[in-house]
């Protein structure tokens, strides 16, 4: 293991030179996005910095460095080669209006040849090579010539190879240019293949120019950014001289203490090999995502960890172990022993992954049992059956659509959106009675009005400090919205004032409102206001209005708070014994 490059020294490296070219390095962020409601998970360095990439001045200047761990769902399936992972980390450098192509350009070959002393030989790049939104990257490429890339290692691509971004679904995006190293021990060709597999890619210079917007539209950015990512673990797996990610230092361990437990070699048998590869990635996937408060649920973020967890646990019978998720996870903290929300957080991480896994194992048995029979009886797998395996055993289905792949045999998924949204109709139904809105109808302007009731009773509770601060009734028309709420006293003038200006804020502040589906134990564990001594069903929605305003509730909303105009409390008063009534209009 000696030999092996430990991820801290290419992450110092990478930091400590770009600090000698003036920039700023910028905490790791939270793998949950805090300002982009349009993804799940935190997917490239640059995402945490979206506002900054787009007019808003940072503190740190306009020069920018860091590394970022990231999680991209996108290919769970493709887990199990040398070079998929749902988790990595992601070193980025950042110009926010500062230098652009040229110096990002020179920057990259100069770490890359000289701090790192990749031969230039075993480098080859590609540019965009054009289309209706930007112009062929000539310029790019020449700056490449001019740095002694030859011409042969230089490739256009169009948009799907070369574009990079926005990471949701709007936001600042660009025609990229990426490094590819060659890895094999093989003569390295005179020509660059971007398709051969021996080139990897290590580095991605995004040249930012463009900012997509919500209809799908690239308009050209008021400030022209440079984002970079150059992914840790190829990097490190180059560096060490290495053909399989898993090999390097950042999954050796990982994969030991996978040998260890299992008796098995890695490396040995294709199947076992693969097996071995994706419980090391989704046990580390899982550790970081229940670092950054993920707990596993059906929903959402939830689901995601908990389909990453029970997969795990179902390639563990593959190599004939269980009960193994916190001996594996082990290694997962010493290899990342720099991050601190991993170590203040390892006990209840660990007693998370044990319980998914005991819950797990209490229906694993049985329901692999039960998809054996459907398997062989009906030879396909109806949406009841992918349901039953759903809700009875706990079965992801993406878990039981794997299971019948590998059977070769169909799975109807659109039976089971069928099935599940049936259910889902019915256990609202049941529910729907204990929380009414108290919502005269559902006009525009009463819908308004709703969302308005949300941001007052945040306002309230947090004006007059009041964290028990309750709504205990409400009616909506569409002229007025009134609220009742437990508090024992005549509210000032003051207070008023200051509630009526902190919902003003909010609205100014244009915030999208924005519905999740969840279990109510996970809305209550996130903070949200509700009745939860009442009966709801499976599943509430709750509306968050970013971080300010959370509500069970069963809607309508507007989209954005800066719909709601102007608000104006027009009446305070009692309304019966500790209950105070506040009307308010919208202008
Ligand atoms: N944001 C760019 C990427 O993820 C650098 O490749």
């Amino acid at each position: 293991m000696e030999n092996l490059l430990d991820r801290k020294e290419l992450i110092k490296k990478y930091i400590e030179f770009f600090k000698t070219k003036g920039h700023k390095q910028i905490p790791n962020h939270s793998l949950i996005p805090e300002n982009d409601p349009t993804v799940l998970f935190t997917t490239a360095g640059m995402h945490p910095i979206v506002p900054f990439l787009l007019g808003q001045q940072h503190s740190l200047g306009k020069r920018l460095c860091n590394v970022q761990r990231c999680i991209r769902t996108g290919d769970i399936d493709e887990v199990g080669d040398t070079t998929h992972h749902t988790f990595f980390e992601m070193l980025g450098n950042w110009s926010l209006g500062d230098y652009f192509k040229k110096e990002a350009i020179q920057y990259s070959f100069e770490f890359l040849t000289k701090v790192l002393n990749i031969p230039i030989e075993k480098l080859a790049v590609t540019v965009f090579e054009g289309n209706e939104n930007a112009p062929k990257d000539n310029e790019a490429a020449k700056i490449w010539m001019d740095l002694g890339i030859s011409k042969e290692r230089i490739t256009f691509l169009p948009k799907e190879d070369n574009w990079w971004g926005p990471a949701g679904t709007t936001g600042p995006c660009g025609p990229d240019t990426e490094m590819f190293y060659w890895k094999s021990k093989e003569k390295v060709p005179i020509k660059f293949n971007p398709s051969d597999k021996n080139w990897v890619e290590i580095w991605n210079d995004v040249l930012m120019q463009y900012v997509k917007n919500e209809k799908g539209h690239y308009l050209e950015a008021k400030q022209k950014n440079v984002d970079t990512g150059m992914g840790v673990e190829r990097t490190i797996t180059i560096l060490s001289n290495l053909e399989d990610n898993y090999l390097s230092s950042c999954f050796l361990s990982i994969i030991k203490k996978i040998e260890e437990i299992s008796g098995k070699k890695y490396n040995k048998n294709k199947e076992e090999t693969k097996s071995i590869r994706i419980i090391a990635d989704h046990i580390k996937a899982s550790v970081f995502l229940m670092a950054d408060g993920v707990i596993p649920s059906n929903i959402e973020r939830g689901y995601v960890l908990r389909r990453l967890i029970r997969r795990a646990i179902r390639y563990g019978r593959i190599i004939n172990i269980q009960n193994f998720t916190k001996q594996i996870a082990e290694p997962v903290f010493v290899i990342y022993n720099d991050y601190e929300v991993l170590k203040n957080n390892k006990e209840k991480i660990l007693e998370e992954l044990e319980k998914e896994e005991n819950k797990f194992n209490e229906t694993l048995e049985n329901g692999i049992k039960v998809f054996e029979k459907i398997a062989k009886d009906k030879k396909k797998i109806s949406g009841q059956d992918a349901f039953l395996l759903y809700q009875s055993y706990g079965f992801p289905i993406e878990m039981t659509k794997e299971l019948a792949k590998e059977k070769k045999i169909n799975l109807d998924e659109k039976g089971f959106e069928e099935a599940h949204l049936k259910h889902q109709e019915l256990s609202r139904t049941a529910s729907a009675g204990t929380f009414k809105s108290g919502l005269a109808d559902n006009s525009e302007a009463t819908t308004k009005l709703h969302t308005a009731a949300h941001l007052l009773m945040e306002a309230l509770r947090q004006v007059l400090n009041k964290k028990d601060l309750h709504q205990k009734g409400s009616n909506i028309t569409p002229e007025r919205l009134r609220l009742d709420f437990n508090f024992d006293r005549k509210l000032t003038d003051e207070e008023l004032k200051k509630i009526e200006e902190l919902v003003n804020e909010k609205i100014k502040q244009a915030i999208s409102v924005c519905k999740y589906e969840m279990s109510p134990k996970e809305a209550k564990e996130k903070g949200a206001q509700g009745v939860f001594d009442s009966k709801y069903g499976e599943k509430v929605s709750v509306y968050f209005i970013s971080d300010f305003s959370k509500e069970i509730c069963a809607g309508p909303h507007v989209n954005n708070t800066k719909e709601l105009g102007h608000l104006k409390i027009t009446k305070e008063e009692s309304s019966g014994s500790g209950i105070r009534r506040i009307k308010a209009i919208l202008e």
